[in-house]
C-alpha cells in the first residue's frame, strides 16, 4: 500500500453541489484520493456518491469549493483541456457496462485509444483483453458476452490508456457474486499494478472489502473515513 503522504490524485475541498431545481447533493465535503489506493464511497441511495464520482471524473463541477485533479482545478479548465484530461488521465466503469453494441470487444477497447490518437491501438486493446482474462472474446460482440465478460471488456477499455484515475459507479451492481468477485479483483489490480487512484461507489460489502479507504456518506455529508 502507498503511504498516506503520497500526494493526492484528486483533492476535494469543501465541495458543495446544488443541482438546478435546488437539490443540495453535496453539502461541503473534503476528501483526498490517492494513487495506488481503492477509495470506496458508501451510503444509501441519494447520499451523493454518483455526484462525487462526476466531480472526480471532471464530468461535472462544484457549485462552491474546489476539485483538483492532478494539480489542476477542474472548474478553471476550458473544454479542450477537460476533454484531454478525461481522455488521457481518467477511465470510467459503469453499472450497465455501456459498451457500444455494434463494435467487437476489441474495438470497444480500441475506441478511447483511437480518440486519443494513440499508436498501436489494436495491439494495446488485445493486451488489455488478455489482462482481464478474455483475449479469446476479442472478436465477440457485446450481445455474445455474459454480464461479467462485458464488465471485463469495460475494465479493459477503462484501463486502455493507463489512466491515473479510475472512476467506477456500482461496478458489480448488475453482476452475480462470482462475476462480481472477478471484477473486484481486476479493480484491485488496477490500483496495485497500474498505480491508479480508484474511486468506486458501491452498495456491496464485497466491493467495500477490497477498498483501502472506506468513505461513509449520508445526505451529502461525509460521515466517516476509515
Ligand atoms: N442531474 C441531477 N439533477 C438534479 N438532481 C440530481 C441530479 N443528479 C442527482 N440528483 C440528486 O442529488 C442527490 C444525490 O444523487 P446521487 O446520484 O449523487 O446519489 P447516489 O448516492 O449516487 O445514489 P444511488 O445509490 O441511488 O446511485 C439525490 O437527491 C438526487 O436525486
Ligand atoms: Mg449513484
Amino acid at each position: 500500500m502507498f503511504p498516506s503522504k503520497v500526494s493526492s490524485a484528486i483533492s476535494i475541498r469543501n465541495a458543495r453541489k446544488v443541482y438546478e431545481g435546488g437539490v443540495e447533493a453535496l453539502r461541503g465535503v473534503s476528501l483526498e484520493i490517492r494513487p495506488g489506493q481503492v477509495t470506496a464511497l458508501l451510503g444509501r441511495s441519494g447520499c451523493g456518491k454518483t455526484t462525487m464520482l462526476n466531480l472526480c471524473g471532471a464530468m461535472d463541477f462544484v457549485t462552491s469549493g474546489e476539485v483538483e485533479i492532478e494539480g489542476k482545478l477542474t472548474n478553471t479548465l476550458d473544454d479542450a483541456a477537460l476533454t484531454a484530461l478525461r481522455r488521457n488521465r481518467i477511465g470510467f466503469i459503469f453499472q450497465f457496462f455501456q459498451l457500444l453494441p455494434a463494435l467487437t470487444a476489441q474495438e470497444n477497447v480500441e475506441m478511447p485509444l483511437l480518440l486519443a490518437g494513440a499508436k498501436n491501438a489494436a495491439a494495446t486493446a488485445l493486451e488489455r483483453l488478455t489482462w482481464v482474462g478474455i483475449p479469446e472474446k476479442a472478436k465477440s460482440l457485446p450481445f455474445q458476452l455474459s454480464g461479467g465478460q462485458m464488465q471485463r471488456v469495460a475494465i479493459a477499455r477503462a484501463m486502455a490508456h493507463n489512466p491515473a484515475i479510475l472512476v467506477a459507479d456500482e461496478p458489480t451492481g448488475n453482476l452475480d457474486t462470482a462475476s462480481g468477485d472477478v471484477v473486484l479483483q481486476l479493480i484491485r489490480r488496477a490500483a496495485d499494478e497500474f498505480g491508479a487512484a480508484v474511486v468506486m461507489a458501491t452498495h456491496s460489502l464485497e466491493a467495500a472489502a477490497i477498498a483501502d479507504v472506506k468513505v461513509r456518506m449520508r445526505d451529502g455529508h461525509i460521515e466517516s473515513v476509515e
